[in-house]
């Protein structure tokens, strides 16, 4: 058994994490830290894991743990890091994007933790940085063509992001009047997730020189991210969706769907999923996930598995509520 810390306990994917590791079979909780409820019972602030739990958060660090999860806002992973004294062997998985693109922090040397194309960097990383949500959807619907050179002209990406996405306190966006029965645009073309896609992308077709004309919009929903986005490609469809499968073949979460998809086919699952459209010269992509989960805390049990040598799916078995 390993052990693991979570910073920033209250939060929507500590939250997240909490409910995935609690059943994880490798794992013991050794601690939640919360700065905001320290003191209280767990299952008082994430109700979904009344009975599931008697642990508390806690503001006391064991500083032998295995791994420590950082489920702080923007800004505040490193801050916290330098306020605390871990050991060399514990490894960090910071979900936020402040080591997406600076890779190293107090000499350790932060992996981006996509496991579709850096498994083998994932296993001996001593930090590992999770890719964001859109980041990580958008990336998977483009990975396959990046990979055989084949992004030949710009991208337009479209994609819509349930309230979570904008974590666990209320804004006037996320508030259940503005957003019920709502839908909008914001940061158009200049979203932060961009950086780390073009770095991906360069380091997989380090010729690619066109743009990424990104819209990322609010949705009327709690959970998930659905993209749809669009390229140049000459081949036919059978041979963009033979190039995806065989990309994926070996992907446990990432699948290749003949129908066109429907966002309930992934919420709650760790699951991101593709469907491919030809018209005229353009190839239509489609691929969504659970924010929470393939977005943020899925995918960081997905990369600690990977790391530790256990099963990739190892307690992430599971199914979309779907109704
Ligand atoms: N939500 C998503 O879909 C998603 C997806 C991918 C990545 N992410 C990233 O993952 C990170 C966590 O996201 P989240 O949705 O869980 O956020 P969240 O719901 O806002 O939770 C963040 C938690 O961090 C702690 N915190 C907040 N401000 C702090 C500060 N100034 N100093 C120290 N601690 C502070 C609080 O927990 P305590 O008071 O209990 O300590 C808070 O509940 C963010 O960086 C986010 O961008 C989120």
């Amino acid at each position: 058994m390993i052990k693991v810390g979570i910073i920033g306990g209250s939060g929507y994917t500590a939250g997240e994490l909490i409910r995935i590791l609690l059943h994880h079979s490798k794992v013991t909780i050794d601690f939640v830290y919360s700065t905001s409820h320290n003191g209280k019972k767990i299952s008082s602030i994430h109700q979904d894991l009344v009975h599931q739990t008697t642990q508390e958060f806690t503001q006391t660090v064991n500083p032998n743990v295995d791994v420590v999860f950082l489920c702080l806002g923007h800004g505040n992973s490193g801050k916290f890091l330098s306020t605390q004294q871990f050991s060399e062997d514990t490894i960090f998985i910071d979900l936020s994007n402040e080591f997406r693109l600076k890779h190293t922090f107090q000499g350790k040397s932060f992996v981006y933790g996509l496991p579709e194309i850096h498994k083998t960097s994932i296993k001996t990383a001593s930090a590992i940085a999770n890719p964001g949500c859109f980041a990580t959807a958008i990336q998977l619907a483009l990975l396959p063509l990046a990979h055989h050179n084949l992004l030949k002209s710009d991208v337009h990406i479209n994609a819509v992001t349930g309230a979570t996405g904008a974590g666990v306190m209320p804004s006037p966006t996320t508030h259940f009047a503005w957003r019920t029965a709502n839908y909008s645009y914001y940061k158009p073309f200049k979203h932060q997730h961009l950086d780390e896609i073009q770095q991906t992308i360069q380091g997989i077709q380090s010729d690619f020189k066109h743009q990424l004309f990104f819209i990322p919009n609010r949705g009327n929903f709690s959970r998930g991210i659905f993209v749809t986005l669009y390229t140049h490609f000459e081949g036919d469809l059978s041979e963009a969706q033979q190039l995806y499968s065989d990309f994926y073949a070996k992907a446990p979460y990432t699948h290749i769907v003949d129908q066109p998809l429907h966002l309930k086919q992934v919420v709650n699952t760790n699951n991101c999923l593709i469907h491919l459209h030809k018209y005229q010269n353009q190839l239509l992509i489609t691929s969504c996930i659970d924010n929470l989960l393939k977005g943020a805390s899925g995918q960081a049990v997905q990369n600690m598995n990977l790391h530790f040598g256990f099963n990739e799916t190892e307690g992430l078995q599971l199914k979309s509520f779907y109704f």
